[in-house]
């Protein structure tokens, strides 16, 4: 059985994304997408189950504040709905192989797949999900092989590309980052609240740089 609340979520980004500049990444992501929306054999995995972690703490707060700058911008506020409607689904996770990122990392990091790899809809062509990162916590620079399109929903956030300066983001901004080109995310004020889109070799994970 497919899970209603993950299809809205993923229908409500592509809606979003519709509405926004596009480019030839946020293309692929869109046309996955709708291959996962309309694809019969996507059911969910009985072994996925909800988790939180340490750094959930933040996920109210977070969403609260993008909820309420959501207000003021019309596309926005149905997209966090939908955003908040997944959250009892998500097995949260800080992912990486602690010996890589050190023992620290989880208490500030922490990502829900809802499609694809090891996530609730498994799916080998597309991946949905929502990162989150505790403030003032660098996610250092890291790179995939898939497209990953980001929803910003954290006001004052800072994006960096392909080992480049960092430039604030507004909420509701969409980040494109291109197959292996490295980025790194930080927020100092805040928890940094991100919705992402995957496509292309969705099966092979991020690796720090
Ligand atoms: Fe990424």
């Amino acid at each position: 059985m497919r899970v209603k609340a993950i299809d809205e979520f993923v229908a409500s980004f592509v809606l979003y994304l519709q509405q926004q500049p596009s480019n030839a990444d946020i293309e692929k992501a869109i046309h996955a997408a709708e291959r996962f929306l309309s694809d019969d054999s996507m059911v969910r995995s009985e072994e996925v189950k909800p988790a939180l972690a340490p750094v959930t703490r933040w996920l109210t707060p977070s969403l609260n504040d993008a909820k309420l700058a959501g207000n003021s911008h019309s596309h926005l506020a149905p997209f966090c709905q939908h955003t908040e409607a997944v959250l009892p689904h998500c097995p949260w996770t800080p992912g990486y192989d602690e010996a890589v990122v050190g023992a620290e990392f989880k208490q500030h990091f922490a990502y829900a797949v809802l499609v694809g790899d090891g996530g609730i809809v498994p799916c080998d062509y597309f991946a949905a999900g929502i990162t989150l990162i505790g403030p003032d916590f660098f996610y250092d620079w890291h790179h995939h092989p898939a497209i990953e399109i980001y929803m910003n929903l954290t006001d004052n956030s800072l994006w960096g590309l392909n080992n480049g300066p960092l430039t604030e983001k507004r909420v509701g901004e969409i980040i494109t980052h291109p197959s292996e080109v490295s980025h790194a995310m930080f927020c100092k004020t805040a928890p940094l609240l991100a919705p992402w889109l995957w496509a292309g070799e969705v099966n092979v994970p991020a690796a720090m740089c």
